[in-house]
């Protein structure tokens, strides 16, 4: 398939689960509660697999009958995910239940329904990072749309000194208008998504899509 967009970092989840939770959250008529058990359920399929790159170190443990080797998360590795406010909460809960030591830094930015733009409005981020070739980033956005808003979020982080390849962008659903200025924006930012969807609409959404993430999984409209 001819794509306008670069795939060398793209990782798309094939699995049969993934199809059929996303067959579910596509549905208008199911409510806020299922909603939010079905994001639950791909977005623990999505830290699973961002966490495979994550670096191991040897351990020793007892367990009630022997002492044995292990391997445990590299402890100096600190492990980061950054929810763009609202959207970006409906991951974070459970990407923190399955990485409990990581870090959140909230940052917040809304998108400007008229220009698509993002506006600024918090930033939990620190001035500088000690060793930030330690510091995994894991950019949390359901949805990835123009992309204007992740591009902002990705670049504060470079500027703060993290390296491209150490920084992930994690949604549920992306837009090739999205990935396309990601990629173009950011060689070497991993991406990892559940779908890609076919366009976005004059309103920059994502079609067919799943409607506000927001609204749908906060029950509130507009
Ligand atoms: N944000 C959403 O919630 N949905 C879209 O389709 C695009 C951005």
């Amino acid at each position: 398939m001819v794509h306008n967009y670069n795939t060398e970092n793209l990782v798309i989840i094939e699995h049969p689960l993934c199809e059929h939770n996303m067959s579910l959250l596509r549905n208008k008529d199911i409510n806020s509660d299922m909603f939010k058990n079905t994001v639950h359920r791909l977005t623990t399929m999505l830290i699973y697999e961002v966490a495979k790159s994550l670096p191991l170190e040897s351990c020793s443990v007892e367990t009630p009958l022997a002492v044995c080797e292990a391997k445990k998360l590299k402890e100096k590795t600190q492990v980061i995910f950054v929810p763009i406010l609202r959207a970006g909460l409906v991951l974070s809960d459970t990407a923190s239940e399955i990485i409990p030591n990581a870090s959140i830094l909230h940052v917040g930015m809304y998108r400007d329904e008229e220009t698509c733009k993002p506006v600024w409005y918090y930033d939990k981020t620190p001035a500088e990072f000690e060793n930030p070739d330690d510091v995994r980033i894991f950019i949390l956005d359901p949805m990835l749309a123009t992309g204007n808003t992740a591009k902002e979020a990705i670049a504060l982080f470079v500027k703060k000194g993290i390296n491209i390849v150490n920084i992930t962008f994690i949604s549920i659903l992306s837009a090739p208008e999205g990935l396309a200025a990601l990629t173009k924006e950011f060689p070497g930012l991993q991406i990892i998504t559940c779908k890609v969807d076919e366009k976005l609409n004059s309103r920059g959404y994502i079609l067919p899509g799943l409607g506000d993430v927001g609204d749908r999984f906060f029950n509130t409209f507009g």
